[in-house]
């Protein structure tokens, strides 16, 4: 046991919250800063330690904000840095925590850096960004084969004004940043820089895993994809560098600032690589588990690809089961049961567990029609307005805002919510406030039990503290009895009751049992 007290990031639970979809308060059908500061008081009920807040920095809004035009300034579609501040200070004295989103690998192509850039061949910033001359054979030919997200059309853009290529990982109007030039790096060390004097606790750290290409820019094999196979891609060695570099500027600062990487790849082994000898990401997100199914031996292999690869690493692991990029997991899942006990399951992993914003209230994505959809990747459903009240307009104002409410809108909002003590907000609220009571919950080791088919059991262990976690995944009631004498601390079916726990689990039902 290590004498030093865990830091707040290995204990927290992060919320995430989407900007545009918290609320509105000056009657845009946009949610803004001062939205999000006004709904302090459902967060610390609610019990979380932390926010991240995804992009709400000057853009033109081509990738709703992670296409950067200003890393440090605010858009004045969400409000001024008075109001960021306001936000920081109001959320900092109810002892949040607040984390921003940081997206280095790209900037928009409205960004001044590749206004200049794009100039000319031989301006200031002519190599911030990653230019390519054309092929003198094939003038109409890419510099390789990569093919940009959202379109799967090709990486690279002809810019008339240099007549060279240039490269885009996600839309054409969010260029590649060239991490290689020292000057790049620099600057956005100062961007960071900028935020840790403000204030802020931590950044998420968008697409960390590709900032540095492979020289050379080789062909991806035929059939192959960056997220199996990053390394055709990307200069893993050089980005974790650059990653340790980021690691000794927020160490530099006091308070324990963290970081937590969208390390967008799909084997936890090579995740595991971006935590460095514990001087690289604090966290890195763990996307697997997102997209295993509900099922006790899916889940189960994904545990274990964390036990094996992350722990014997000291690298504290992180989960998730939903966010702005994939369909909400009470979606996914299908029913609210299931989205229930999967509540029980994230916050009881050993590791920082993230929701996002909406989760907590069982929402389920909304119907977009198709003369709504506004996203360029097809993900506007998880980001539907987040409904407080039971009114036509649920405390936004107006019916109709940027995007159509969640299909649960009317029974599932806060207000209703809030008033029935066996609903998923209370169900969320009370598990938080187990994690607060138990080091075992937050801290401790994690073991499995043996335990019927369709059902994971396991114990999470700190000094005396102890905890005794089962989730059955099956739509069928299953016995599973445990050795000695345990109380039901929550359970995502029934009440806050504390029986006695009697040997037997309802379809899909996941209980916190202590001594
Ligand atoms: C990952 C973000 O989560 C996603 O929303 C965004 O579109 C891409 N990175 C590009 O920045
Ligand atoms: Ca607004």
């Amino acid at each position: 046991m290590s004498a030093s007290p865990a830091p707040w990031w290995q204990q927290a639970v992060v919320y995430q919250i989407y900007p545009r979809s918290f609320l509105d308060t000056n009657g845009d059908g946009v949610g803004d800063l001062e939205g999000i500061r006004r709904k302090l008081d459902h967060l610390e009920w609610l019990g979380v330690d932390a926010i991240w807040l995804s992009p709400f920095f000057k853009s033109p809004m081509k990738d709703f904000g992670y296409d950067v035009a200003d890393y440090c300034d605010v858009d004045p579609l969400f409000g001024n840095m008075d109001d960021f501040d306001r936000l920081l200070n109001d959320a900092h004295s109810r002892g949040i925590k607040v984390m921003i989103d940081w997206v280095p690998n790209h900037s928009s192509d409205q960004h001044p850096w590749f206004q200049e850039s794009k100039a000319s061949r031989d301006n200031a910033k002519a190599d911030w960004y990653i230019w390519h001359d054309a092929d003198p054979d094939d003038p109409t030919r890419p510099p390789n084969n990569w093919r940009c997200a959202f379109t799967n059309g090709p990486a690279w853009d002809w810019c008339d004004e240099r007549q060279q290529w240039y490269l885009h990982l996600f839309l054409p109007e969010q260029p590649d940043l060239n991490w290689r030039n020292p000057e790049v790096v620099e600057a956005m060390h100062g961007t960071l820089r900028f935020w840790l004097d403000n204030g802020v606790d931590g950044f998420r750290m968008d697409v960390i895993h590709g900032i540095l290409k492979q020289p050379g820019f080789p062909d991806m094999p035929e059939g192959s994809d960056a997220h199996f196979t990053p390394e055709v891609r990307y200069d893993i060695e050089g980005t974790i560098d650059a990653v340790r570099d980021l690691r000794r500027l927020l160490d530099s600062y006091p308070g324990d600032r963290a970081m937590v990487g969208e390390v967008y790849i799909l084997s936890t082994e090579r995740v595991a690589e971006f935590y460095g000898q514990n001087d690289a990401l604090h966290m890195a997100f763990n996307f697997p588990p997102l997209y295993a199914p509900w099922n006790a031996e899916k889940w189960r292999k994904r545990i274990d690809r964390v036990v094996e690869e992350l722990d014997p690493k000291d690298a504290w692991p992180t989960w998730v089961l939903s966010n702005h990029d994939n369909p909400r997991h009470r979606t996914r899942y299908g029913s609210e049961a299931r989205a229930r006990a999967a509540a029980v399951l994230l916050l009881t992993l050993r590791g920082t567990p993230f929701l996002y914003a909406g989760e907590e209230l069982g929402l389920e994505d909304a119907v977009i029609p198709s003369d709504r959809v506004v996203d360029p990747g097809g993900r506007d459903g998880c980001r539907a307005p987040i409904p407080w009240t039971s009114e036509s307009d649920h405390g936004w104002g107006q019916d109709d805002n940027w995007l159509p409410w969640p299909a649960n809108a009317d029974t599932h909002n806060a207000e209703v919510a809030r008033h029935d003590d066996g609903s998923v907000l209370h169900l969320y609220q009370r598990i938080l406030a187990a994690r607060r009571g138990s080091a075992a919950l937050r801290l401790g080791s994690f073991e499995y039990l043996d335990a019927p088919e369709g059902v994971l059991a396991y114990v999470r262990a700190s000094g005396d503290d102890r905890r005794l976690v089962l989730v059955n995944f099956t739509d069928d009631e299953i016995a599973c009895e445990v050795a000695d004498s345990w109380r039901v601390e929550v359970s995502s079916v029934r009440g806050p009751d504390g029986a006695g726990y009697e040997g037997t689990l309802g379809a899909n039902e996941a209980v916190i049992l202590h001594p």
